[in-house]
């Protein structure tokens, strides 16, 4: 495919948000991404986005991932196609995709790429059969031959019980595009310039046109308001859901759970109800997940088990054990065979192999050994207010309760730290560490008071 257009510039009225609809997350990744990874999964020589005037939110998560095309005015999906003209290489075809709907696959694409080359067409749009075709617009046929599009608003009575919808999708030779584009006008009750004026104007001069009719209609699901957001998140929430089930997955509540559509986990993981597993996350197998876990871009190894936990851009290995009520937060890296227990919070840390850190401590900014145990209550104070510091224990140390761990220090390799210890200062290896006020005793202070 020479050139792929993505729609992108609408004003998202129907969404009622500050944020245009295709940056809301169907589970946990953008609308938009979903589009973009098609696009780029389908080999396209240019890819080009079409957006707003307001576009630095997209371009931020987008990056050069695709080429901007800025539609000045949003006066329809016509006028932000041609806002790309001088963009477009001018041979071959240009598929153009509605950024607002998100569960297209590759193999459906790849079908309509292919009856668009076979039937030797100028211009064909994928379509769809839908029982509840309200706010699409209707593919009208006349002796079965596939004529024009209709738009809800503009639809008679008649045309409205046409149950077979466009989806958005279309592909047309991009010279003979250009050619005909002036003839499309606004004269419509929404004052718009719609592209799929482009159907009738082909028709009329004769070019070879088609409807090709996916049997996939969940697919073609266009996001316009918060219901349908919902209920195509829940499509494919489904999907993954009996997926995972039928590849070895055991998921005990499919309602509560929700998985995103990049994550990968293995046979054997069990997943407790209320679930959340986002982004990149891949899970090995024997893993007990949740309950009441949300994890994004993490990666974790065989037989950990996790429950009452939340986790982002880091890596668990195997058999280690995280929770309830342990938060583990960017860029950290917990080894073999750990205890992160109830209130720990670990940020940009290393945590060695054997290493159990089982209650109320807070890791940040540290390089922590193997085989170390801290007692309950240790802090990392990382921060003088102006910079972050950073701490290492050496293997096999412990680390008594009510410790304060003042960063930049060194624990050498097996010391201990005493409890109630404040550590301003390096400690050798193999050494005792105590600082902590001598306790006094004053007998009969009650009596004598
Ligand atoms: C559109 C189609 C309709 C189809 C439906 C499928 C037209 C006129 N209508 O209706 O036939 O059944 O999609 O989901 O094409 N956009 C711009 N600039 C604009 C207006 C829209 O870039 O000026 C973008 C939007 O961001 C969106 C896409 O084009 O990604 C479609 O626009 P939208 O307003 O959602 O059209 P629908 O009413 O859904
Ligand atoms: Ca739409």
């Amino acid at each position: 495919m020479e050139n792929v257009i993505i729609l992108a510039a609408g004003k998202s009225t129907r969404m009622k948000s500050k944020k245009t609809k295709i940056l809301h997350s169907i589970l946990g990744k953008e609308i938009i991404n979903y589009v973009v990874d098609l696009a780029e999964n389908i080999n396209a020589n240019k890819k080009i986005l079409v957006v707003s005037n307001e576009y630095s939110d997209l371009e931020n998560l987008l990056k050069d991932r695709v080429e901007y095309s800025i539609q000045k005015e949003q006066t329809g999906t016509a006028t932000a196609v041609s806002s790309s003209f001088e963009k477009l290489i001018y041979r071959g075809n240009t598929l153009i995709l509605f950024g607002d709907v998100p569960l297209l696959s590759k193999e459906t694409i790849d079908e309509f790429i292919k009856y668009h080359k076979e039937e030797k067409n100028a211009l064909s749009v994928l379509s769809t059969i839908i029982e509840k075709p309200f706010s699409y617009g209707r593919i009208k046929r006349e002796n079965n031959k596939f004529i024009s599009i209709v738009e809800e608003i503009d639809a008679s009575e008649e045309d409205k019980k046409i149950k077979e919808i466009n989806t958005g999708v279309l592909i047309v030779d991009t010279i003979k595009m250009k050619e005909y584009f002036s003839g499309i006008s606004n004269n419509n009750p929404k004052k718009e310039y719609y592209l799929t004026d482009l159907v009738k104007i082909f028709s009329e001069k004769n070019e070879k046109i088609g409807a090709y009719i996916s049997d996939k209609s969940f697919e073609c699901e266009g996001v316009n308001d918060r219901k349908k957001l919902i209920m195509v998140q829940n499509i494919l929430k489904e999907n993954i859901n009996s997926l995972l089930q039928d590849n070895g997955v055991t998921i005990h509540d499919t309602n509560s759970t929700y998985i995103g559509p990049d994550v990968i986990i293995e046979e054997d993981v069990e997943i407790m109800p209320n679930t959340y597993i986002f982004g990149n996350s891949y899970i090995s197998t024997g893993c007990i997940i949740g309950p009441n876990v949300s994890m994004e871009n993490m990666n974790i190894g065989n037989n950990t088990i996790i429950k009452d936990s939340s986790l982002s851009f880091s890596s668990i290995g195997s058999n280690s054990t995280i929770g309830p009520y342990a938060y583990v937060r960017p860029d950290s890296n917990i080894g073999n065979n750990c205890k992160i227990g109830d209130f720990v919070e670990i940020k940009n840390s290393v945590v060695g192999d054997n290493t159990k850190v089982s209650h109320l401590t807070y890791i940040g900014d540290a390089d922590v050994g193997k085989n170390i145990n801290f007692g309950c209550g240790t802090v990392f104070v990382n921060y003088d207010g102006n910079k972050k510091h950073r701490s290492i224990i050496e293997d096999d140390s412990f680390i008594g309760c009510n410790v304060n761990i003042i960063s930049p220090v060194k624990i050498g390799a097996g010391s201990y730290v005493a409890a109630a210890t404040t550590v301003t200062e390096d400690i050798e290896s193999g050494s005792l560490s105590i600082g902590r006020v001598r306790q006094e005793n004053k007998p009969n202070w009650n009596k004598n008071k």
